[in-house]
């Protein structure tokens, strides 16, 4: 976690140096209202390919590209009726859409990993959005940790899990929905949800008029690797739907009742809402990792609202390591 204190505030300086940073190719790590990301000039290929080598991420999983506003996005990307509705409602915000990449937009072929689509958001975060407008160049931002790893929360995961591969890191405290933007194929309806995530498949169904298409189960090459089934890990084994907990073990639990435990514990939300613990999760992961115990037990956590996307999250945090 960071200081107790409130946390610093980037100064216009600050950002003008990360701005500069980014356009001279350099990684940068900055906070969205998701996850902190680390950030390179999209247009730049050596620099795209400097964060698949700080994260130690395979190169065939593509890289969201993040802009300040819709004018920035149209530019790159080509959007359906129902992808500028979306658009429309949930942007700036925890929302990435695939779209079509538009030919000769300038953009690195390493964002996409060869795909013909480009994912695309518009970060709802004043830090961020200076940045980019500061850049003036579409920046490709993956979450800010070792690959397969838990995402980051606060500057301090950033430095852990990252170090000096990137330049400057932006701190503005903990972020503050703690899970990764929803992600949706909008090329054509119906809307396909490849990643859930902080908007809910309800709150796109408000909107759209359905529920957005569950993706299936990743193939090899799988079209969003955060698809892949071992992903989100930390280092413990994860045992999921846990209504007991051997001494040994960690416990993350939900909700006002957990079982008795003597170690480890973190709990999620103790008046059991999922918004609350979608924002406590992965420090919560990292916490009890820290303690060095070989597994953490998780209590059941609802389905409803950002269960979804946290529940997801844990299933693939438990899921057999070493595969993608
Ligand atoms: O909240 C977020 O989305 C954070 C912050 C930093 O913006 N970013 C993030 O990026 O979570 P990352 O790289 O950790 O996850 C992006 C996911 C990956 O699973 C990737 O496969 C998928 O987006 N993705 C990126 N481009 C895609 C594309 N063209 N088609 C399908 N999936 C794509
Ligand atoms: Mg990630």
């Amino acid at each position: 976690m960071s200081s107790p204190t409130s946390p610093p505030t980037p100064t216009m300086f600050d950002i003008d140096q990360a701005a500069a940073a980014l356009r001279a190719g350099t990684l940068v790590a900055f906070p969205t209202e998701t996850v902190y990301g680390v950030g390179a000039d999209a247009t730049n290929d050596q620099a795209v390919a400097a964060i698949f080598a700080a994260k130690g991420r395979p190169r065939f999983n593509p890289l969201i590209v993040h802009v300040p506003n819709m004018a920035a996005a149209r530019r790159i990307g080509v959007f359906t009726a129902t992808a500028e509705k979306l658009a429309a409602t949930f942007l700036p915000g925890p929302l990435s859409l695939v779209v079509t990449r538009t030919t000769g937009a300038g953009l690195s072929d390493l964002v996409s990993a060869g795909l013909d689509t480009v994912a695309i958001r518009i970060p709802d975060h004043p830090i961020a959005e200076a940045l980019l407008r500061r850049v003036g160049r579409p920046v490709a931002a993956p979450s800010a940790n070792r690959s397969g790893h838990v995402s980051t929360t606060t500057a301090a995961h950033v430095r852990d899990d990252l170090g000096d591969a990137v330049s400057i890191v932006l701190d503005a405290g903990p972020t503050a929905c703690g899970l990764e933007s929803t992600i949706l194929d909008a090329r054509r309806d119906p809307v396909v949800l490849l990643r859930p995530g902080a908007v809910t498949s309800e709150e796109i169904a408000a909107v759209i008029g359905y529920e957005p298409v569950r993706a299936g189960q990743p193939a090899t090459a799988p079209t969003s690797p955060g698809q892949l089934a071992s992903h989100y890990a930390p280092r413990a084994e994860i045992r999921i739907n846990a209504m007991t907990v051997a001494p040994d073990e960690a416990l993350l639990a939900f909700g006002p009742s957990p079982p008795p435990h003597d170690g480890p514990m973190v709990n999620l939300s103790p008046v059991g809402d999922t918004t609350q613990a979608a924002i406590n999760l992965f420090a919560a992961l990292r916490a009890l990792d820290a303690k060095g115990v070989s597994v953490i037990a998780v209590m059941p956590i609802p389905e409803t609202g950002l269960g979804e996307a946290i529940n997801d999250r844990l299933r693939r945090a438990a899921a057999p390591r070493g595969r993608f």
